[in-house]
């Protein structure tokens, strides 16, 4: 969550605490396994954020999830396109999470759920035959241009693909711990690419959202 905006987070969090409840006891479950063996999953106004784009956007069926961890954020995507008969696969790198996800996908009796397990660098190119029109990047903050441009391919026109943290915890504009500058020049770098390159557009949500679109 950036400095600056925790007043307004914590309000909106509250609100959404009152509000909106997870339809899936498994969400629960996850959201307290994350605090309690810090697995970092989805904020809260990034999950209620993931959830209307999608809900609103009927034309999208295919997704794909770079970063499973434990399932919650997969989960939460995969619950609005049931009605649609849609698929979501997800790419996770971490054998125990992988496992985790497996339980949490099976618990929450969701349909058209499948993992990949092993390293997105390698597994994003092997799904050619894929097209997708939602892509949620959420792994290794380093790889995001590498994530971005093998994925982008497998988008279809008027996709969408939605990168978390992407102002990583917002060391993009203030001091920062000297072992990130390689992560953070990367990011900054990755951001002024999108800026030139592509329909692109950089929210202030929890540490920050970046949405792309294909035309
Ligand atoms: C922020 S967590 C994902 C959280 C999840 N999307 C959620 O909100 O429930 C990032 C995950 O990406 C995984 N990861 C990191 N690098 C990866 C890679 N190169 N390929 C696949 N997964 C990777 C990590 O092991 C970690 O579980």
């Amino acid at each position: 969550m950036l400095e600056e905006l925790k007043e307004v987070n914590l309000y909106i969090h509250k609100k959404i605490d009152t509000h909106k409840k997870n339809n899936l006891e498994i969400l629960n479950e996850l959201e307290l396994d994350a605090t309690k063996n810090f697995v970092p999953i989805i904020s809260k106004d990034v999950r209620e954020y993931l959830k209307f784009l999608i809900k609103t956007n009927k034309d999208i069926k295919n997704i794909l999830e770079v970063g499973t961890a434990t399932g919650y954020s997969g989960i939460v995507m995969a619950e609005e396109i049931q009605e649609r008969n849609g698929s979501l696969i997800t790419i996770e790198i971490d054998e125990e999470r992988f496992k985790k996800a497996k339980e949490s996908f099976e618990k929450s009796n969701l349909n058209g759920i499948k993992q990949i397990f092993g390293d997105a660098t390698v597994e994003i190119k092997k799904l050619e035959e894929n097209k997708f029109d939602f892509i949620f990047i959420d792994a290794a903050k380093g790889q995001y241009k590498t994530f971005f441009e093998d994925s982008y391919k497998l988008l279809n026109e008027g996709g969408i693909i939605f990168i978390d943290n992407i102002l990583f915890r917002g060391y993009m504009y203030k001091e920062f711990p000297k072992r990130y500058k390689t992560i953070v020049r990367k990011l900054d770098e990755f951001i002024d690419f999108l800026y030139e390159n592509y329909e692109f557009t950089l929210l202030p949500i929890s540490d920050g959202v970046g949405l792309v679109y294909k035309k």
